[in-house]
């Protein structure tokens, strides 16, 4: 496959879009150093270890994708792979210098196609950091997914004073706030044993949430348990921290009432891959209190920043993410298909 891209007065370049497997895992090399950097610079994130495993992968060709070629160099690509019936569109990059959105579109155009072309396919999923929201929508409504506009957020933990009581602590009587709950809680480091119990927690809370329509693999108990698995032992998502990840546990009853996990993915970056709070317990300030508290103990180990990602319809976690300091510093789509 050949074309043009550019317009206008710029010279138009010749490019090709290329089948992934028909090229070597180190003709990419330069692409994911380039990539990495962008991580690093723009999305505050040590994306080495994925681009090695992205290198494997791509020589043992266990991705399927397109590669955009320019001038005989690897300038960007799309790949995806499947799990069972479901498809994962896994990241479109197109190196800045190269970077024309067109171009873009075509590799994500070239792999859609593909995916929901696949027999048997029964659902695709993509989140697309790289690109804004507004610059990959219309390549995914044509083809009929839903689309989700996400928010990447973060703060700066450095000279960051609690702002809220912690759990164990008795908070300072204020009579507009109510019975104050949280001595009613024992906040500790997520151990091993949490895992069954967080995997199920999630799974009550996210019945009919949002996010379930982003990722389905919250729409069942299997699903979360893989997710927790994911996070927690497959750094599926940075490097997990079993210090400053927390469950907190009903004092009367000992059941799980909440869970936070924290990755590392930078040398003073963490982030937050799962935040949740049992619905009888949710708006009454354990979400704060773990926050808090996992911020104090990222601080003792260095960490200068915390980011995390959040759906925009999800507007009470958004609300209290800004009120804790969060900002936003891009917002990107995600996007889902189910075969009709
Ligand atoms: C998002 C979530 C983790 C927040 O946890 P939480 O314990 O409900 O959070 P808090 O109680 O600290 O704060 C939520 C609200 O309750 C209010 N609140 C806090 N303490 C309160 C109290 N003592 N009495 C009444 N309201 C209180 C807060 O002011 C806040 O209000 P706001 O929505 O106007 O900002 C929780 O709602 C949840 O699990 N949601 C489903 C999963 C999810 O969306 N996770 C985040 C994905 S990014």
């Amino acid at each position: 496959m050949a074309g043009k891209s550019g317009g206008g007065k710029e010279p138009a370049l010749d490019f090709q879009i290329l089948d992934i497997r028909h090229l070597e895992a180190d003709q990419f090399a330069p692409l994911l150093v380039e990539e990495s950097k962008i991580w690093r610079d723009e999305l505050r994130w040590d994306f080495e270890p994925s681009a090695r495993q992205i290198s494997n992968c791509l020589q043992e060709k266990r991705l399927s994708g397109y590669a955009l070629a320019l001038a005989d160099q690897i300038r960007g690509y799309c790949f995806f792979f499947n799990d069972g019936e479901k498809g994962f569109i896994g990241d479109l990059f197109v190196e800045p210098a190269s970077a024309k959105i067109e171009l873009a579109r075509r590799l994500l155009d070239h792999s859609i196609e593909k995916l929901v072309g696949t027999p048997g396919l029964r659902r695709v999923e993509a989140q697309l950091p790289h690109f804004t929201y507004e610059q990959l929508e219309s390549c995914f409504l044509a083809r009929c997914f839903k689309a989700y506009r996400r928010c990447f957020m973060s703060v700066a933990l450095i000279d960051r004073p609690p702002r809220r009581p912690l759990a164990g602590q008795t908070p300072p009587p204020d009579p507009t706030e109510g019975p104050a709950p949280l001595a009613d809680f024992l906040l500790v480091p997520w151990d091993r044993k949490h895992d069954r119990e967080a995997g199920e927690l999630l799974c009550a809370v996210y019945h009919h949430h949002i996010d379930t329509a982003i990722n389905d693999q919250y729409g069942s108990a299997e699903g979360t348990r893989r997710l927790i698995e994911n996070i927690v032992h497959h750094r599926g998502c940075g490097e997990f921290l079993p210090r400053a990840s927390l469950v907190a546990l009903h004092r009367s009853t000992r059941s799980l009432a909440g869970v936070l996990a924290l990755t590392s993915v930078g040398r003073q970056n963490a982030h937050i891959p799962q935040i949740a709070v049992a619905a009888q317990f949710q708006a009454t300030g354990l979400g704060t209190a773990m926050l808090e508290s996992s911020f104090q103990e990222l601080t003792r180990q260095g960490y200068g920043e915390v980011s995390l990602t959040v759906t925009e319809l999800n507007a009470g976690a958004l609300r209290l993410y800004e009120r804790l300091g969060f900002k936003t510093f891009r917002t990107f789509g995600a996007f889902a298909w189910e075969h009709p």
